[in-house]
């Protein structure tokens, strides 16, 4: 597969159009083949070949328990604790997609990718703004989340701002007509084989779920670029987002089974303990959800 060499924005690109507020609606006086775009949502250079993929990560040593051969205990000495037992998340037992269409029903989990669509006119009910900072140019419902994901992402943004590191939001829902729009203006500018390793044909947008939210930091000029993965602030996201139940869901790794190359700032809300497992097991979201309903 055809890797990017440096900088690719893929999910966040906001086109500066004219009355492209909640309606969306493009001006037909804008010429999509030269979308006029923000400098932080700039889709940037085609990618080509000669990009070097990083080292894998190491995988964390566990801590060997200290023990003293010498001592002696002065009591009986206690029986060894019992392990405390990993939650496992209820299994949904439901099934992940319905012909080709999003099992809504799945709820925080719901599958949607290149083969799983949601229907056109889906847009959640429980949408609310989530109360971080976003970049200017996410404006109205692109600031907006399904509730638990909002509260979720409110929680990660403010301990990250403690820790000293600076992010913000860039993109967050979608409704399907957006994507339409900013899918066509990609075709338009890269033609679709290229674009479709980047952005999600209409309807198969995470962001259209109110689950996903793209982020981005002050050391990359808050873009959407590769280049996050090596700033204190991406390594901080992808040591620490599961603990807000979120996953990194286009991973490297995962690039031939996603189909979308990997994007450092695509952060899925699936809750604490899915997120937190597939962090662990280090899955694509779509195989992890195939061994849950196994
Ligand atoms: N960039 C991701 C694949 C999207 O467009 O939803
Ligand atoms: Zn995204």
């Amino acid at each position: 597969m055809r890797k990017p060499s440096v900088l690719m924005v893929c999910c966040a690109l906001t086109l500066t159009l004219v009355g492209c507020t909640t309606s969306e609606q493009a001006d037909p006086n804008e010429p999509i083949e030269q979308p006029t775009v923000s400098d932080t949502e700039k889709p940037a250079e085609t990618p080509t070949d000669n990009e070097t993929a990083p080292a894998e990560p190491a995988p964390e040593a566990e801590e060997p328990a200290e023990t003293d051969k010498d001592e002696q205990p002065a009591t009986e000495p206690e029986p060894p604790a019992e392990e405390e037992p990993v939650a496992e998340p209820a299994e949904p037992s439901q099934p992940i997609e319905l012909n080709g269409q999003a099992n809504l029903e799945l709820d925080a989990l719901v599958l949607v990718n290149k083969q799983i669509a949601l229907p056109s006119d889906y847009q959640p009910a429980d949408l609310v703004t989530a109360n971080i900072d976003f970049v200017d140019s996410a404006t109205g419902e692109r600031r907006m989340l399904r509730k638990e994901a909002a509260r979720a992402i409110e929680s990660l943004m403010k301990d990250a701002k403690a820790a000293g590191i600076d992010l913000k939001g860039t993109s967050a829902f979608r409704t399907y007509a957006y994507q339409v729009q900013l899918f066509n203006a990609y075709v338009a500018r890269d033609g679709k084989e290229q674009a479709m390793k980047y952005s999600a044909p209409p309807g198969h947008s995470e962001h259209q779920t109110g689950l996903a939210i793209d982020v981005s930091s002050a050391s990359v000029g808050y873009q959407l670029t590769q280049e996050l993965e090596q700033t204190t602030e991406g390594k901080w996201l992808a040591d620490n987002a599961q603990k807000y139940g979120f996953i990194v869901r286009y991973q490297r790794a995962y690039e031939t089974e996603t189909g979308y190359m990997y994007e450092p700032w695509h952060l899925r809300y699936i809750g604490v303990d899915h997120a937190t497992n597939v962090h662990k097991t280090n899955v694509p979201f779509e195989r992890y959800l195939e061994q849950l309903m196994d």
